[in-house]
């Protein structure tokens, strides 16, 4: 696909646009990124669902499990950064921003019942994730281990590869708006 350089003003909208429409579209690439953090031995990655996405909150949503290593980690540093590529376009996205872990209240809430019955069930499993598998142990929902997190989008990094020429744009919230400007790819 030959992708035409969007004006720069227009750049955050059609980066939140695309993060909505990856969010409702189950085999979109850009539903499954890669989440990124720092626990004390260093850098952590792995694949995550994009639940939800607002725009106007700047905020991106996943779910994980209270007893995973990543919710340990963002407990004690909340830093995370989000990638997304879609090969057919050849377009990247990294988001970084600050992670709020929601186990309780109405977004929390609202999310755990979002989920199908077989989602629920994942987060039942007897022993904490990384843990050692114990066999014979069944599985119900279980609501107390299911955790939103609720990541606030301060910065953004986006890259497009043309066939001629690659195009970079550096995001940051500031003073209450997006300012977007083009970078060296
Ligand atoms: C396609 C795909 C989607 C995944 N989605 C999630 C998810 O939404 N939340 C989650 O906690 N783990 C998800 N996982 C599993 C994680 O990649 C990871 O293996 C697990 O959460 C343990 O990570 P941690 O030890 O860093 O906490 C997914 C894995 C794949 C392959």
């Amino acid at each position: 696909m030959h992708a035409e350089r969007p004006a720069i003003s227009a750049l955050p909208d059609l980066c939140w646009q695309r993060l909505e429409q990856a969010a409702a579209t189950r085999d979109d690439p850009w539903h499954t990124p890669a989440i990124a953090n720092l626990n004390g031995d260093g850098p952590q990655m792995r694949t995550v669902v994009l639940r939800a996405v607002s725009a106007t909150g700047r905020t991106l949503i996943c779910h994980t499990d209270t007893r995973s290593s990543k919710a340990r980690a963002l407990t004690a540093d909340p830093r995370m950064c989000w990638l997304f590529y879609d090969p057919q376009t050849r377009l990247q996205l990294r988001a970084n921003g600050s992670a709020e872990l929601l186990r309780d209240g109405e977004f929390a809430e609202q999310q755990w019942h979002s989920l199908h019955a077989g989602s629920q069930v994942l987060y039942g499993q007897h022993g904490a994730p990384g843990m050692p598998l114990t066999e014979g142990q069944s599985a119900g929902r279980e609501r107390q281990h299911f955790l939103t997190v609720r990541c606030h989008i301060e910065q953004m990094d986006w890259l497009q590869l043309g066939r001629q020429a690659h195009w970079r744009a550096a995001l940051h919230w500031q003073a209450g708006q997006w300012q977007a400007q083009w970078v060296n790819p």
